[in-house]
This record gives C-alpha cells, sequence and structure tokens, in this order.
C-alpha cells in the first residue's frame, strides 16, 4: 500500500458489520438444524475463512444475499491445525462441537504475533461443564455425552472464552453461571443472536452471565452490530489529519472510552444516533491511555493511538495490559521518526514535529492500521508492505480512506 501523507480527511464514512461479533455468531449455526440468517456481515478475509471451517464440517452456505447457514448437514467434528494457526478464533467451534455432537477435535492455536494467547481457560471451563478434555498431538480432544451447567469462574476476563462457553451453556442440561464474563457489545450480539435461537441467556454486558439450558435451539435471523474498531481507526485518522468526518453507521455508545481521550487531546465529537462528526486542528495535546476490557480503552485501538499521539504536543504514556506483546508497531513508526520508549508493557510517546514517510511493515491486524494512520500524515510516501493483514478486518480500507480525500492506493506486491 502506498501513502502520500499530508491530506486532511474530510467527508463522511460508512461503517460495516463488527468482525468480532461475526465470527462466534456464524460459529453459533452449529447449535442448530435449518437455514439460519446473518445481515451485515463484513466482507473480510478472517469471514471467508471462518465460512471455510464451517463448509468442511459439512455446512451449506449461500451468500447471494444475507449470508445464510445451515448445519443440518454437518459430518466432522475436527478443526485442523492449518485452518487455526491462519485464524486463532476457529477456537471458537469447541464448546458448539461438544454441545451438539458430544465431541470436538480442534487444534491448539500455538503462538501469535500479540502474545501467547493461551486458550487454557477456554479448556477449563468446558471441563466444568462436565466435558473429558485430552491434549493429543497438539489438538484439544474433548468429549461429553450432555454438558451439565455448573458455575465457571474465569480468572481473565477473555472474549473467545465467554463466547465458547456461553454456546456450548446454552445446550447444556441445568443452569450455568459465566463470573467475570467479558462485557464487549460482540458477547451481548452473540447471547441476543442465540436467545433468537431459543436459548435462555441472561445478563450478557455484565461480568455475571446466566445461562439456562434448553434441549435445542432452532434456526433465527440476526443482524450484526457496527464495528466499533473500524469506526474508532477512522475517528482517531480524522483527528490526526485536523479532519472533519462523520462516521456513520457505527454505535456510539460502544466508544465511550476512545471518544472521552479523543476530547481529552483536544478533538472535537459530536455524538448522534447512529454516528458522530470528528472534527479537529492539526496539533493534538498528549494523553495517557491504559488499555483493558471492555469498557476500557480497547486494546484493539491501542496502536492506531499511539500512532496519533506519536504527532501530540508533549509525552503520552501508553499501557498494554491485555496483551504482553502488543507493541511491535512501535519499531516500524519509529523507523517513521517517531520518539517512543518502551519500558515494559508501557510505551512512552513523545510527540514529534512531524513524522516522515518509510518503508514499513504490517506485523500484525491492527499494527497496520496504525502505520496507514502514521502514513497519513507522514511527510512523503509511506510504502507499508505485508498488507495481507489488514484485509482480514477492514473492509475496502483503502477505498474509504480514498473517499475521504486521503492519498493511498494498493499496488501489487
Ligand atoms: N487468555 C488466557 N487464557 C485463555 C484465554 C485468554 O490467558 O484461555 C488471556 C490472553 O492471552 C489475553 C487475555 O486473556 O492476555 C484476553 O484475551 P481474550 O481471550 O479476551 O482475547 P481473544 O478472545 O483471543 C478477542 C478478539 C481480539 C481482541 C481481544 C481483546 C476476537 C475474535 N478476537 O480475542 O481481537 O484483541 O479479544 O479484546 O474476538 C483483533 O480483532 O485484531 C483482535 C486481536
Amino acid at each position: 500500500m502506498i501513502i502520500t501523507g499530508g491530506e486532511r480527511l474530510s467527508g463522511d464514512v460508512h461503517i460495516s458489520g463488527a468482525k468480532n461479533a461475526a465470527l462466534p455468531i456464524l460459529v453459533s449455526s452449529l447449535l442448530t438444524e435449518g437455514w439460519n440468517t446473518y445481515h451485515n456481515v463484513p466482507d473480510l478475509v478472517d469471514i471467508k475463512t471462518i465460512k471455510n471451517l464451517l463448509g468442511i464440517l459439512g455446512a451449506d452456505i449461500k451468500d447471494d444475499g444475507p449470508l445464510q447457514i445451515n448445519t443440518s448437514g454437518m459430518n466432522r467434528c475436527e478443526a485442523s491445525y492449518d485452518l487455526v494457526k491462519t485464524m486463532r478464533a476457529s477456537i471458537l467451534v469447541l464448546g458448539p462441537l461438544v454441545a451438539r455432537t458430544g465431541e470436538a477435535r480442534v487444534s491448539l492455536p500455538g503462538g501469535c504475533a500479540i502474545g501467547a494467547r493461551p486458550v487454557n481457560l477456554h479448556i477449563k471451563a468446558l471441563q466444568d461443564l462436565g466435558a473429558e478434555v485430552d491434549l493429543k498431538d497438539g489438538y484439544i480432544e474433548a468429549k461429553a455425552k450432555r454438558l451439565k451447567g455448573t458455575t465457571i469462574y474465569f480468572d481473565i476476563s477473555t472474549v473467545t472464552g465467554t463466547e465458547n462457553i456461553m454456546m456450548a451453556a446454552c445446550l447444556a442440561q441445568g443452569m450455568s453461571c459465566l463470573k467475570n464474563a467479558a462485557r464487549e457489545p460482540e458477547v451481548v450480539n452473540l447471547a441476543e443472536t442465540l436467545n433468537h435461537m431459543g436459548a435462555r441467556i441472561f445478563g450478557a454486558g455484565s461480568d455475571e452471565i446466566i445461562v439456562e439450558g434448553v434441549e435445542r435451539l432452532h434456526p433465527a435471523e440476526t443482524t450484526l452490530i457496527p464495528d466499533r474498531i473500524e469506526a474508532g481507526t477512522f475517528m482517531i485518522a480524522a483527528g490526526l489529519t485536523g479532519g472533519d468526518v462523520r462516521i456513520l453507521g457505527c454505535d456510539p455508545s460502544h466508544l465511550d472510552a476512545l471518544i472521552s481521550k479523543l476530547r481529552d487531546s483536544g478533538v472535537e465529537i459530536t455524538v448522534f444516533d447512529g454516528g458522530v462528526h470528528v472534527r479537529s486542528g492539526r496539533t493534538l495535546t498528549s494523553v495517557d491511555i491504559k488499555t483493558l476490557p471492555y469498557p476500557g480503552f480497547p486494546t484493539d485501538l491501542q496502536a492506531q493511538m499511539m500512532a496519533c499521539l506519536t504527532c501530540g504536543s508533549g509525552l503520552s504514556v501508553i499501557t498494554e495490559t491485555v496483551f504482553e506483546n502488543r507493541f511491535m508497531h512501535v519499531g516500524e513508526l519509529m523507523r517513521m521518526g517517531a520518539d517512543i520508549h518502551v519500558q515494559g508493557n508501557s510505551a512512552i510517546v513523545k510527540g514529534v514535529k512531524r513524522l516522515r514517510g518509510a518503508q514499513v511493515m504490517a506485523t500484525d491486524l491492527r499494527a497496520s492500521a496504525s502505520l496507514i494512520l502514521a502514513g497519513l500524515v507522514a511527510e512523503g510516501r509511506t510504502e507499508l508492505s505485508r498488507v495481507y493483514h489488514i484485509d482480514r478486518g477492514y473492509q475496502e480500507i483503502e477505498k474509504k480512506f480514498s473517499a475521504l480525500g486521503a492519498d493511498i492506493r494498493r499496488v501489487p506486491a
């Protein structure tokens, strides 16, 4: 991707459906027979991967209109290493497969560019629900005649862990109580979907979720929430470039932490129903950021906010508490002239007058977004390689930025 910096963004941008809501929600089709219908599904590589996995498990998929999935013909209960290593969220099939078929064989995901990211809490919770779990040849092998509802305590708030176990508990015998559950809006969207399918889930969005197990679920129709991370990325871009941008089709109530931080740094934000209007002068005041589970500041916006603060008016301290290795973008931002010093899980960012375009490399999805943002304000030309990371989670990002006046294009490698 080639970006020539210096353009002030202006205009309207429409936000797509949320990747991290779509993944568990499409997987929830495994819990029932018949055609489920999904609206507002984003067109992303990760969505193709999950559809591919569901196809391998025997699902029928129609996507000429709203996406439809029918898992009546399911004939396998395995997620291979080849799939799981390309997308960790494939682990989401573990709970539903055990609940529906009584068994599952799912590859352990292995390491990751942003941290160790173990799945021990998914496994422990499934064992709490009565599954027998063995780790063999790099695979999780789980079996249960019927899962039994119980109280589950998550040591750490885990998003996909909560989703996995919430899905499994829907078909368990009796009641489950998930304590220290993740409160992310994507968890709520999944719970609403499951309830449309006949599940009995209460308390999603709080840290205690009650699931009353039912005998069976039925197919349903659901609409995905807008992607709060995509929306946040455009908000930061507008703030950073001194822009005037309306971000439409998002849910501002999912973005309170970011709105507060951007306002603290001098960005003017007007919230309206279904969108936000972001206006800013070019120089932003430095602010400190600490990533936390929702409703705290999202780790998925940390890299983008760091790009923004590299041009702030003073010192910002950015502390990453969710993942232990999510500063891979720092070295790349420094190649563009940023002044950043990493100490443990904090990055001290000293605002510089300007960034300079350079050749940089994306290391993960959100790091790619941060480098695009840096490129938008850098002097001269930035060449971003390994952009396949960005296609996992942002739909047509260069088209959306171009429409706002950015000079950005994709060229063949
Ligand atoms: N953790 C464990 N054991 C587990 C599960 C998690 O130690 O069994 C730790 C993780 O290593 C991490 C922390 O708990 O330190 C929180 O991880 P979490 O499980 O919440 O992350 P996740 O479910 O794997 C989802 C998103 C990520 C997002 C995180 C945090 C999906 C598909 N992925 O991952 O999204 O960063 O929550 O909000 O929902 C992205 O979209 O770029 C992305 C990485």
